[in-house]
């Protein structure tokens, strides 16, 4: 009984899928007033996503935050002038880029973001996506709305949008967080598993045990179904820290907080190396070696690191590795990574 009824709120969550993606493509009929409000594809298994209540998501928002992520104009006057958010941001990697930027840590992937309220690998923003917009859109990209407002398309988009051909900072934050919203990753073989629509093999389903217990600890900080607590954790790569690596310190000034970073989302992990703030490992079976073997004490090592039994790692044999990795290879969304109504519009 309890298995049909997964299975029917399965196939629910895969009609209303079906019927938002179709929403989302389709032209407004003509003569509708305002923006036309969107119910976003998010499967039964997710958390609520909160969404402010000045900020609805519409299907013209979704559009206008979509065609600034993949536009230029929106660099044109400042220090990054030349490129545009998705320069960094390739939707083929879940949204990141191999590698970091010259002065950056590693390029941190656009997935399931509506759920976070900690961005940015050491935090410096915290809040909405409405917040991180703002720090993108005017501390990073300095844009000018001058050049947007100039722009024979851009009114015309943010009347449609916001009902107002004046175009604000507050604006374009506002379509950027609707955009982000849309940015959904849920048909992984994961989530196929967690609808019951296939089964894992003996080889994943034993890295899923090791992942979800006590023998792996993986759930902790990379829990389901969004593979993030959204916090932050020293996970023990170094013992002594400087420079960038300092962490969330350099944001607190906190001395428990040297070493610490963001739990990244492990969404298309296998596609996302190399590995950590500082790209240090260049596969997923050296990041696994690390949790199993290369774990460095210090005093603001977080204590799950070093449970009792585990003082010298999670002491893992190379099969039970290797079902590790076959699992995180599972998280892979390739309809997350081709979805048209995620690719540029130009
Ligand atoms: C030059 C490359 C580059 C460009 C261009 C760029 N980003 Fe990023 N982005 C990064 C890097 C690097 C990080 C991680 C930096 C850090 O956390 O210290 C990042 C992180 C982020 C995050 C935080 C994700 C998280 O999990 O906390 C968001 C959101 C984001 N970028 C949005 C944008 C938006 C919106 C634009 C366009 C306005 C943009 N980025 C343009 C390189 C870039
Ligand atoms: C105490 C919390 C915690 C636990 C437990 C934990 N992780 Fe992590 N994980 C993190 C944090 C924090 C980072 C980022 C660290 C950094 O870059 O400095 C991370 C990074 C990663 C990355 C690299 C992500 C990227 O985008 O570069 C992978 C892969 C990963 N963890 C897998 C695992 C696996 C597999 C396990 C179980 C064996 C595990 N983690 C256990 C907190 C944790």
């Amino acid at each position: 009984m309890k298995h049909q009824l997964t299975l029917l709120a399965g196939a629910i969550a895969l009609l209303l899928a079906a019927s938002c993606k179709k929403d989302a493509e389709d032209p407004a009929p003509p003569g509708t007033p305002g923006p036309a409000p969107i119910d976003l594809a998010v499967p039964w298994y997710f958390p609520i996503m909160d969404v402010p209540a000045d900020n609805p998501t519409t299907r013209e928002g979704i559009a206008l935050g979509r065609r600034l992520y993949y536009d230029t104009l929106l660099s044109a006057s400042g220090p990054m002038a030349g490129r545009s958010c998705s320069s960094c941001h390739s939707q083929a990697l879940s949204f990141s880029v191999p590698g970091s930027p010259p002065g950056f840590l590693q390029v941190l992937p656009h997935v399931n973001l509506a759920w976070s309220s900690n961005f940015l690998w050491k935090g410096e923003v915290q809040g909405t996506l409405e917040d991180i917009m703002r720090f993108e859109v005017e501390d990073f990209f300095s844009a000018d709305m001058n050049i947007l407002q100039n722009d024979p398309h851009y009114p015309q988009l943010f009347s449609q949008a916001f009902g107002s051909a004046t175009i604000t900072q507050d604006a374009v934050d506002k379509a950027l967080a609707q955009w982000f919203r849309s940015m959904i990753s849920s048909n992984s073989h994961l989530d196929q598993y967690l609808r019951n629509e296939i089964a894992l093999t003996p080889s994943e389903q034993n890295g899923m045990m090791l992942y979800l217990t006590e023998t792996g600890d993986c759930f902790h900080c990379h829990g389901l179904p969004l593979t993030t607590d959204h916090d932050f954790h020293n996970i023990g790569l170094d013992s002594t820290f400087s420079g960038a690596d300092q962490g969330r310190f350099l944001v607190t000034g906190q001395t428990s907080d040297l070493g610490a970073f963001k739990t990244p989302s492990l969404r298309n992990i296998a596609l996302t190396a190399p590995y950590m703030h500082d790209g240090r490992f260049a596969t997923l079976e050296e990041v696994v070696e690390h949790y199993n073997s290369g774990v460095k004490h210090s005093a603001s090592l977080d204590p799950i690191m070093t449970k009792p039994g585990k003082e010298t790692g999670l002491n893992l044999s190379p099969q039970q590795m290797a079902d590790l990795v076959a699992f995180l290879h599972t998280f892979t969304d390739p309809v997350f990574l081709t979805d048209t109504a995620l690719a540029s519009p130009f």
